[in-house]
C-alpha cells in the first residue's frame, strides 16, 4: 500500500485499483506539489469535516474522477447538491465497501462549511479507519485530544496520521498522549507548518515519541507499507 502525503492533512492511499484522497485540500495549499487536475483514476474521496482547509477541492476532484466520496450525513447532503456521488456515514458507523472497510471516529473540532451563502452546518467532524487488504489506516481529522481514542487501541492500527499543530488541533504534548491511547505501529504526523499560527517542529515529535515509530513525510514523499 502506497500512502503519498501533500501537505497539510492530504493523503492518497494507492492500493490496486483503489486510489483515494483524504482531505483533498490542493488548490489554497502552500504545502501541495498537486493541483486537482493533476490527480487521476481517483476512486474515492475522504472528507473528514467541512473547513475549507479539509473539503478542499472534493466537488472539482470528485467531477473529474467520478469518484465517490465518503463523509458524514450532513456533508454528503451538501455535496450531493453539487451533483457529487456520496456515501453517507456517522460517527461510530462501519460499512464494508468493495475496497475495503471504513469506520467514522468522533473528533473534538468544528465542521461548518463555507459557502457563497455563508457558513453551512457541516454536521460532526470525524476522522477515520480505512481498512484495505488487511491493512489499517487512522486518519485522525482535525482534534483535540479526547478519552474516545482509548477506543481506538482494540482497532490494531498500522499507520497513525495525527495532527501536531497545535491552535486548531492537538499540539506535539497531546498528540504524544493520543499515541499512548491508539497504539499504532507507527505514527505519522500531519497539519502542521500550512501557516504560521500552526508551527510545529515535526522532527521534535518524533524524538519524543518513545512509543512508536515516527515517519515524517515531506509534501510528496511517499510511505509504502
Ligand atoms: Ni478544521
Ligand atoms: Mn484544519
Amino acid at each position: 500500500m502506497k500512502l503519498i502525503y501533500l501537505g497539510h492533512s492530504v493523503f492518497m492511499i494507492e492500493e490496486g485499483d483503489f486510489k483515494a484522497i483524504i482531505d483533498p485540500f490542493l488548490n489554497g495549499n502552500p504545502s501541495s506539489p498537486l493541483k486537482p487536475a493533476d490527480i487521476t483514476e481517483l476512486t474515492h474521496i475522504f472528507v473528514t469535516h467541512g473547513h475549507g482547509d479539509h473539503i478542499g477541492d472534493s466537488v472539482e476532484l470528485a467531477k473529474n474522477n467520478n469518484a465517490l466520496v465518503i463523509t458524514n450525513a450532513e456533508i454528503s447532503g451538501y455535496l450531493s447538491e453539487k451533483g457529487v456521488k456520496t456515501h453517507a456515514m456517522h460517527i461510530g458507523g462501519r460499512y464494508k465497501f468493495d475496497f475495503g472497510t471504513v469506520k467514522l471516529t468522533p473528533a473534538l473540532h468544528g465542521s461548518a462549511i463555507p459557502t457563497e451563502n455563508g457558513p453551512r452546518d457541516g454536521g460532526n467532524p470525524c476522522g477515520f479507519i480505512i481498512e484495505v487488504n488487511g491493512k489499517k489506516i487512522y486518519h485522525a481529522g482535525d482534534t483535540g485530544l479526547t478519552m474516545d481514542m482509548i477506543l481506538l487501541e482494540v482497532e490494531d492500527v498500522d499507520v497513525a496520521l495525527i495532527p501536531i499543530g497545535g491552535n486548531y488541533t492537538m499540539d506535539i504534548t497531546d498528540a504524544l498522549r493520543a499515541v499512548e491511547f491508539v497504539k499504532p505501529k507507527l505514527t505519522i504526523p500531519m497539519h502542521y507548518g500550512t501557516f504560521p499560527v500552526i508551527t510545529a517542529d515535526p522532527q521534535e515529535f518524533k524524538r519524543r515519541n518513545k512509543l512508536t515509530d515516527t515517519v515524517i513525510l515531506n509534501p510528496g514523499q511517499v510511505y509504502e507499507f
